[in-house]
């Protein structure tokens, strides 16, 4: 915000035991400072780490000055935090000249390791978006020994389902180095995805593959629901918006940079509508998704929450920052190599959702929002698309560009990468980019005329550092439709 940040820590003596840090509240000072060094400390103050939350801290910092870097740390007792440095938007009513953006997703711990972050912390940006799957929620089982996942209190599931399960699992992410130097370089704005619950669930129905003893009830997994989602919270530097121990959470938000940027912030997994079909994975017939007529991905109150943000905004870029592609893809037959056609739709993104999608685009086109650009992620593949409201009618003019970044760490199969590529061209000739063979992140420089998007890549995530390159640069021009290779 312009005069806020939140600032997040957690005391732990044992990472994967929130329980060892004992049942009392234990005391944190905190400083907020104008220089690296604390000459000048512009606000302090005590918060209390409560065992409830596992002794996180969450300290909703005010009446800090809009678009400046701040640093912050943390003390109790004999220990004192590393240094963070993180950064307030510009005034809400000032015209900015430039917003320079990192977008993150689907980091795997068990897949490799995260040299993405280690290129990330060394950019020059305002802001990190991070898409969700933060943490997966799978057994242990990893080519890297010292990757493998934390055990769950009820191995044999391939999930978390007890929220000491959740806690000692985010804790196992927060131990990596990469991305504790990326947290502590900018400030995060981040939702959820499915990984962070539990595979592929909608709303209260648990993983579309889930089969007897797996297949929980929708009152038993509202209780593994939240689980995750308080875990979520005590690992995030979030306000809070829900009590401790419930099942809903509201994710879904706004952030205003100045006149420049309105970023929505949404929530595709809690409000949605179970997947169509019934399909044992993600994939299924196109027409299950074009039938799907009462299917949301973000329930009636979101999507009105939404419609009216994108109505009603004066920014001169309209972002959508949500987790599934809304793109239409025609994927070739994976499902069945000797018969790649007819294609199938991946029915756990908006193509399972067809009416939902064909109201936002329309909604996008009669309220004329200003430049809007879709972020996405969940797909683990960069792909770079212009959004029509109908996909084949290549003479309309774009209503949207859509960017879908590639994931940190998490696998996207080697053997899909080429025959997309093949197959992109003819079957979805609205996607001017897509890459499945790297991991990495999206930069984006942001200013009046154009919206510049980077595909910032790591060579091998077999090792800690990787170089990073930029392997494509995409832009959108201010009020001229689609994108264009920049
Ligand atoms: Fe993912």
């Amino acid at each position: 915000l312009p005069d806020a940040v939140v600032l997040w820590t957690r005391l732990v003596a044992d990472p994967f035991d929130a329980a060892a840090m004992g049942r009392r509240d234990v005391a944190v000072r905190w400083e907020v400072a104008a220089d690296e060094r604390f000459a000048t400390v512009v606000r302090r103050g005590t918060a209390l780490a409560r065992p409830e939350l596992a002794h996180s801290v969450h300290v909703d910092v005010r009446g800090l000055r809009a678009d400046r870097v701040y640093w912050y740390r943390f003390r109790t007792g004999r220990f004192v935090s590393p240094v963070g440095r993180t950064r307030t938007a510009p005034e809400t009513y000032s015209r900015p000249n430039r917003l320079r953006v990192g977008v993150v997703n689907c980091q795997d711990f068990q897949n490799g390791y995260w040299p993405a972050y280690v290129g990330l912390a060394a950019e020059d940006l305002d802001v990190v978006v991070h898409l969700g799957d933060y943490i997966y929620e799978y057994d242990p089982q990893s080519a890297y020994p010292d990757r493998r996942h934390t055990a769950p209190e009820t191995p044999g599931l391939d999930q978390l389902v007890t929220l000491a399960d959740y806690r000692a699992r985010h804790a196992q992410y927060k131990t990596d180095p990469a991305l504790q130097r990326a947290h502590a370089a900018f400030p995060w704005i981040v939702t959820w995805d499915d990984h962070e619950t539990e595979n592929n669930y909608a709303g209260l129905v648990d993983e579309i593959d889930d089969t007897a003893a797996r297949h929980q009830d929708p009152a038993a997994f509202a209780r593994q629901r939240a689980a995750a989602y308080q875990a979520y919270y005590e690992h995030m530097p979030l306000r809070r918006a829900a009590v401790p121990g419930s099942p809903d959470y509201r994710l879904y938000r706004r952030f205003e940079f100045g006149d420049l940027v309105r970023l929505n912030v949404l929530d595709t997994r809690q409000y949605r509508t179970d997947q169509p079909g019934g399909h044992p994975s993600d994939f299924g017939p196109i027409a299950d998704g074009l039938g799907n007529a009462a299917g949301t991905l973000t329930g009636p109150e979101q999507e009105r929450w939404l419609a009216e943000g994108l109505r009603t905004t004066h920014a001169r870029w309209n972002v959508l920052a949500q987790q599934v592609m809304v793109s239409q893809i025609r994927f070739p037959n994976f499902l069945d190599p000797a018969h790649p056609f007819p294609p199938i739709a991946n029915l756990d993104q908006w193509d399972g959702y067809d009416p939902a999608r064909t109201r936002l685009l329309r909604l996008l086109r009669d309220a004329r929002t200003p430049n809007p650009v879709v972020l996405a992620g969940d797909i683990h593949s960069t792909w770079c698309s212009d959004l029509r409201i109908d996909r084949d009618d290549l003479a309309a003019a774009p209503v949207a560009v859509e960017f879908t970044a590639t994931s940190v760490s998490s696998d996207f199969p080697a053997a899909f990468d080429g025959p997309l590529k093949a197959a992109n061209p003819t079957l979805n000739p609205h996607v001017r980019y897509f890459d499945g063979s790297r991991r990495g992140y999206l930069r984006m420089t942001v200013d009046r005329e154009r919206w510049l998007t980077d595909v910032r890549t790591v060579d091998s995530i077999a090792t800690r550092e990787s170089p990073v390159r930029t392997s494509a640069s995409w832009a959108a021009t201010a009020g001229v439709p689609g994108l264009t290779p920049a």
